[in-house]
């Protein structure tokens, strides 16, 4: 089956004046059509960046600098900026982490919505308008005729929320990245916009990409997850694999850290020591070895590609040959 989105040896550098800085270094991901995949790792790690270079979002100075992804048959990294934002919204919809920052205060939240749909799907205003109701109700705002009246300022977060998501339906795209998208919000909210976005994605058979920090949020609605570190994959598995055996020392890292996972069948890290590295000081080799406990030689040497874990799900695959050869024993 051809994935709906393919990406593969990603790069993407930072225009410095001492030259380029490499933050995003060949990141290999496929999604299937109607798949969620949670992309996890830590701040800095390039989430943002990698979904970002997709439809042509990255900031000044940043460019993806080498790689493929493919999408509907197009290399994404090719397209020019028109085509691109025929891509953005209809095909590719994105949810961004504040909505504060991303609704015009000055324009009702309908307007808002029916604004879109006019410039991205030509409808007419009176037919965007009742359409950005129905997404209003769609996405599970009471009183949606009304609400589609109100100023941002008027909502509470999560219905706020609520309407990004809107927002980010309103072409309904068969991909819909979400770029932290609750973590503003508190709790109880979040999981309900988790379920919202579950119930969403079946309804309108698209595929999802959540970023976040938060392993156990993700773990309800992702299929798969891809753990990145320093800007590559260092594990991509699905769900029940990444949770019950976790392989890469990184993720079992990141783990260990979740307070609900004690007494789990795992090894238990401390807390991972040391930071990340700088974006244009990567270490050679393995970019985790110079915080890894498990590090031999062999790991500063050269970079680790993704290979399958030996008794997993045929699925589950690590950046790491020192794990890799310690399943296989
Ligand atoms: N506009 C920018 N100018 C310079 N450097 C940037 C810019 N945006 C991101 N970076 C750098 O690129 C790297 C990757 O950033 P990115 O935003 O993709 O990380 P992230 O994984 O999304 O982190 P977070 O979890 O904090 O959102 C970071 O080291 C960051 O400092
Ligand atoms: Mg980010």
């Amino acid at each position: 089956m051809t994935a709906l989105l393919d990406i593969r040896g990603l790069t993407i550098d930072i225009a410095r004046d001492g030259g380029p800085a490499r933050v995003v270094d060949g990141i290999d991901l496929a999604i299937q059509q109607g798949e969620s995949v949670g992309i996890v790792g830590e701040s800095g790690c390039g989430k943002s960046l990698t979904m970002l270079s997709l439809v042509g979002l990255l900031p000044n100075r940043i460019r993806a600098t080498g790689g493929s992804a493919m999408f509907g048959g197009r290399d994404l990294l090719k397209l020019g900026p028109k085509e691109l934002r025929k891509v953005r919204g209809s095909e590719i919809g994105f949810i961004f982490q504040d909505p504060m920052t991303s609704l015009n205060p000055v324009i009702r939240v309908g307007d808002q919505i029916a604004e879109a749909l006019i410039w991205q799907k030509g409808l007419a205003k009176e037919a965007a308008q009742a359409r950005a109701v129905e997404l209003l109700e769609l996405v599970g705002i009471p009183g949606p005729a009304e609400r589609a009246r109100a100023w941002p300022h008027e909502l509470s977060g999560g219905m706020r929320q609520r309407v990004m998501i809107a927002m980010g339906l309103a072409g309904h795209p068969r991909l819909l990245i979400a770029d932290e998208p609750t973590t503003a919000l508190d709790v109880t909210i979040q999981a309900q916009i988790v379920d919202l976005v579950r119930e969403l994605k079946d309804k309108m058979q698209m595929a999802v990409v959540w970023i976040t920090h938060d392993l156990a949020l993700i773990a309800g609605l992702a299929d798969r997850i891809a753990v990145l570190y320093a800007g590559t994959v260092v594990e991509d598995a699905p769900v029940s694999a990444i949770f019950e055996r976790p392989t890469h020392p990184y993720t079992r890292g990141l783990l260990a850290s979740l307070p609900t996972l004690a007494g789990a069948a795992m090894e238990r890290l401390p807390s991972i020591g040391g930071t990340p590295p700088e974006p244009g000081r990567r270490p050679p080799g393995c970019p985790f070895a110079p915080r890894c406990a498990h590090a031999v030689a062999a790991c500063a040497e050269a970079v680790p590609r993704l290979a399958p874990v030996p008794g997993s799900d045929p699925r589950h695959r690590v950046a790491c040959p020192v794990m890799t050869e310690r399943a296989a024993a």
